[in-house]
């Protein structure tokens, strides 16, 4: 029997979606028709964040979703992100009402802290000069506050390390939820997804089609020989092979898409599943992480001199 693994329970008792549409890259002006495609295919779960530079037009969509009765607010499973430079504990809750003024949404169901870095308050765009030492136990404090005020149902982090968790979970009154972090057959973040599993944390996975497409990244996940021969026993495409393996696994995963067919064909992973003789073959894929953070990375201007430190290693 197929089990289909809609959810992963979390921390705090809630149900996340296992497939989220991811929004990273989803231009303004296509990803309202995106959003909107998705949630009358069936997606329960929508990955935001600030920084993406579209939530405006995806709380017009969401509203007018709600107005027509398409779907429920409660039915429906938002994340988003605060910002890099937003990680002063006064900013923190500032920018978490910018979202949800733009999201047209009371609160999110997920908030997380978007990556371990923290910019120069008011700065814009991806300059190193500004990337300055991160608080990551203060801003922590704050987000903290979010989920006690309930505009944040659940709180968690993202792109942060094994050692940035263990540091955090170290400090935190309220245990991150959720660590988001890039997660694909080429970068299976198996050290990571077993350190999150022991301390009771989800792990979800952006790229979970390797970001193709994406500036910087050269590897095409989806053309990976093992992954083209165990789609075709199957009978399915790569980049479901490639999400259902997330699913198994334990992660929920994030595809974006702004193409209404690719949108439905990732939400078909449900009513089957990779049999043991060929989910084992996973095994043999050669690992590379695609999303360095090397944008945040210079070896005299930013906090971070080198990808190794921004990642503690796990490169
Ligand atoms: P598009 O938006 O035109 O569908 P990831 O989620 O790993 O970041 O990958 C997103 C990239 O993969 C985008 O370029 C997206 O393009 C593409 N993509 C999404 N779904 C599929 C699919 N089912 N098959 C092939 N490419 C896909």
């Amino acid at each position: 029997m197929v089990t289909e693994i809609r959810y992963f329970e979390l921390n705090t008792g809630a149900k996340i979606p296992s497939l989220g549409l991811g929004t990273w890259q989803a231009e303004p002006g296509l990803v309202g028709d995106a959003v909107a495609a998705a949630i009358k295919a069936g997606y329960g779960h929508i990955d935001c964040a600030q920084i993406y530079g579209n939530e405006k037009e995806i709380g017009l969509v969401l509203t007018k979703l709600f107005k027509d009765g398409i779907v429920k607010r409660e039915d429906l499973w938002i994340t988003s992100k605060l910002w890099c430079t937003d990680h002063a504990p006064e900013d923190v809750l500032k920018a978490l009402d910018r979202t949800l003024q733009d999201l047209q949404l009371d609160y999110v169901d997920l908030y997380l802290i978007h990556w371990p870095v923290r910019m120069k308050k008011g700065s814009i765009g991806f300059n190193v000069e500004n990337v300055i030492e991160p608080d990551i136990p203060n801003t922590w404090r704050a987000m903290e506050a979010l989920y006690d005020s309930r505009k944040a149902r659940a709180i968690g982090v993202s792109n942060f390390s094994s050692k940035k968790l263990g540091d955090l979970l170290n400090i935190a009154r309220i245990p991150p939820s959720v660590n988001q972090v890039e997660c694909h057959p080429i970068w299976q973040q198996n050290k990571l997804h077993s350190f999150c599993k022991s301390k009771g944390i989800h792990l979800s996975g952006y790229s979970p089609l390797g970001s193709r497409g994406t500036a910087g990244v050269k590897t095409d996940v989806l053309e990976h020989p093992i992954l083209n021969m165990i789609a075709e026993k199957l009978g399915k495409t790569p980049a479901q092979v490639a999400l259902r393996w997330g699913l198994q696994m334990g992660h929920s995963v994030l595809p974006k898409s702004t193409n209404e067919k690719r949108i439905k064909e990732n939400l078909d992973v449900f009513d089957w599943s990779i049999p043991e003789d060929l989910f084992v073959k996973f095994s043999e894929f050669e690992q590379a992480r695609l999303i360095t953070g090397s944008f945040f990375v210079h070896e005299t201007l930013s906090h971070y001199k080198t990808v190794e430190e921004l990642w503690d290693g796990e490169i």
